[in-house]
C-alpha cells in the first residue's frame, strides 16, 4: 500500500495528482483542502475512489492548522511514504512587482511557498520515517532557478521558490540517515488557475510526467532540483 497526502487539492495540479495516483492500485490518498465550499470536485473523486481517498482541512497559512494533520492520518495509518507539497500562491495582481511590493504582500507569499512545506515536513517526519522508501516532493518551479531569471517581477513568487530549493536541499541532507528521499520538482508551464490558458501543458500531461519521476526516484537523486520530465534544472 502505497500512502501519500498531498496538499492544495482541490483545483489544478493537486486535484489532478489525486485523479491520477487514485488510479494506481494499492495506493491511500490523504488530500488537504483549505474551504469545503470550494473542494467540490475533490469531493467528487474521493466519492468516486471511496474509501481510498481521505479529505482532510488544511490552511498551510496557519501553524495551528498544519499541527493537526498528523492526528488525522494517525488515525488512519503508522506511516506515510510520499509527501507532496503542492500548494502554493501566485498573487496576479500587481502586488509582487518593483514600486507596489509590500512587507504583509511578501512575506504571506514566503509563509504559503516556503515556509509551510518545512513545518509540514516537520510534523509529518515521525510518520514518513516509519514510510516505505519514503519521499518528500516540494512542487517548486522553474521561476525558482536563478540562473535562468533573466526577467523581472514576480519577486515574492520567485524568491519563494528559490527559498523552497534551498529548503530541498538542506532537508535531503538532514533526512538522508532516514534513507528518506527529497527533491523540488518544476511540474513545467501548465493550464492551470495560477498557470493561464496559454500555458502549452494540460494538467495530465504534466501530472503523468510527475508521477513517472516521483515513483522511479532513486536516494542518488535525493537534493535534486528536477522537472516533470525529469531533467535537472541549473539552481
Ligand atoms: N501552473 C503552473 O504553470 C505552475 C508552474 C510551476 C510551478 N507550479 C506550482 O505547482 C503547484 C500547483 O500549482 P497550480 O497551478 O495547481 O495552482 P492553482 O491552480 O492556483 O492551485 C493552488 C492550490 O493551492 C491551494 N492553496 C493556496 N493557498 C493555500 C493555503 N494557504 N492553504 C492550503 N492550500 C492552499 C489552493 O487551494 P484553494 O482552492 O483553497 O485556493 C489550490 O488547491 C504550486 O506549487 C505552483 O507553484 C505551477
Amino acid at each position: 500500500m502505497k500512502r501519500i497526502f498531498i496538499t492544495g487539492a482541490t483545483r489544478g495540479l493537486g486535484l489532478e495528482m489525486v485523479r491520477q495516483y487514485a488510479q494506481q492500485e494499492h495506493v491511500h490518498i490523504f488530500a488537504t483542502y483549505r474551504d469545503e465550499h470550494h473542494a467540490h470536485a475533490l469531493q467528487s473523486l474521493a466519492d468516486q475512489y471511496a474509501p481510498h481517498i481521505d479529505l482532510l482541512p488544511l490552511d498551510v497559512a496557519d501553524e495551528q492548522s498544519i499541527q493537526h494533520i498528523i492526528h488525522h492520518i494517525e488515525n488512519k495509518t503508522n506511516g506515510l511514504d510520499i509527501l507532496i507539497n503542492n500548494a502554493a500562491i501566485n498573487p496576479k495582481d500587481d502586488t509582487q512587482s518593483i514600486g507596489n511590493l509590500s512587507m504583509d504582500g511578501f512575506l504571506q507569499v514566503l509563509r504559503v511557498n516556503t515556509v509551510a512545506p518545512a513545518l509540514i515536513v516537520q510534523t509529518l517526519l515521525p510518520l514518513l520515517k516509519k514510510g516505505n522508501q519514503p519521499r518528500i516532493i516540494n512542487i517548486s518551479s522553474d521561476m525558482g532557478s536563478i540562473e535562468h531569471r533573466s526577467y523581472g517581477g514576480y519577486h515574492a513568487y520567485c524568491t519563494s521558490k528559490a527559498a523552497l530549493n534551498m529548503i530541498s536541499r538542506g532537508l535531503a541532507a538532514d533526512l538522508a540517515p532516514y534513507h528518506i528521499i527529497v527533491i523540488s520538482l518544476d511540474p513545467g508551464w501548465v493550464q492551470t488557475d495560477m498557470g493561464g490558458q496559454n500555458a502549452p501543458l494540460t494538467p495530465h500531461e504534466s501530472i503523468a510526467g510527475m508521477i513517472k519521476v516521483v515513483d522511479g526516484l532513486t536516494m542518488r537523486q535525493s537534493g535534486s532540483y528536477i522537472n516533470y520530465r525529469g531533467k535537472t534544472l541549473p539552481w
